[in-house]
């Protein structure tokens, strides 16, 4: 199922949302029920810095890497479609937002705080989770973000369950918003 614009040409698939809603888990099952190829912003954001995530925070700063993610971000939307899982404060960034927005379907995965609290916990590499209480924090950015990830296009709740079935969901949010749109064409 291919997903398409309003013009009717085939658009990536963008997913947005707080670290831990399981962009990238879901992307990458949602991928490969699509047929379409995976990427993470994340991920494309440490090869072509040459290193991590966290580095270039120490390093740079923080408006250095999103000087960079607004960049890779534009560079992977101009290519063919697919299945793209950017980081939490990406779809946060005025022109990052534009650029999904024009050129992609985006999909807010959304999550309680429990769960981004519990699934966050699991890895220690998140800058913005490093210094400070991680529940205090993702609640403080949840009050900042959750307004502007509602712009996206579709909003699908991630549960604490197995993958496949928010994977199921979003694929049905997916043909609703398709038919939504090819019906005003
Ligand atoms: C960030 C989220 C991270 C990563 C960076 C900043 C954010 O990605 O891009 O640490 O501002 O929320 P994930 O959402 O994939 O953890």
């Amino acid at each position: 199922m291919p997903s398409h614009g309003s013009e009717g040409s085939p658009r990536s698939i963008v997913l947005v949302g707080l670290m831990g809603a399981g962009k990238s888990c879901i992307g990458r099952r949602l991928a490969t029920r699509l047929g379409l190829p995976f990427v993470d912003a994340d991920s494309e954001i440490e090869a072509a810095a040459g290193c991590s995530i966290e580095e270039i925070f120490e390093c740079h700063g923080e408006a250095a890497f999103r000087d960079g993610e607004r960049r890779v971000i534009a560079r992977l939307l101009d290519e063919a479609p697919r299945v793209l899982a950017t980081g939490g404060g990406a779809f946060m960034d005025p022109q990052t937002r534009a650029t999904i927005r024009a050129r992609s379907v985006s999909v807010w995965l959304r999550a309680e705080l429990d769960l981004l609290v519990k699934r966050t916990a699991r890895r220690n590499n998140r800058p913005l989770l490093k210094h400070g209480d991680a529940r205090e924090i993702l609640g403080k950015l949840m009050t900042e973000r959750d307004p502007v990830y509602a712009e996206a296009d579709i909003v699908v709740d991630s549960k604490d369950a197995p993958p496949e079935a928010t994977v199921e969901r979003l694929i049905g949010a997916l043909e609703e918003y398709q038919q939504r749109t090819d019906s005003r064409r």
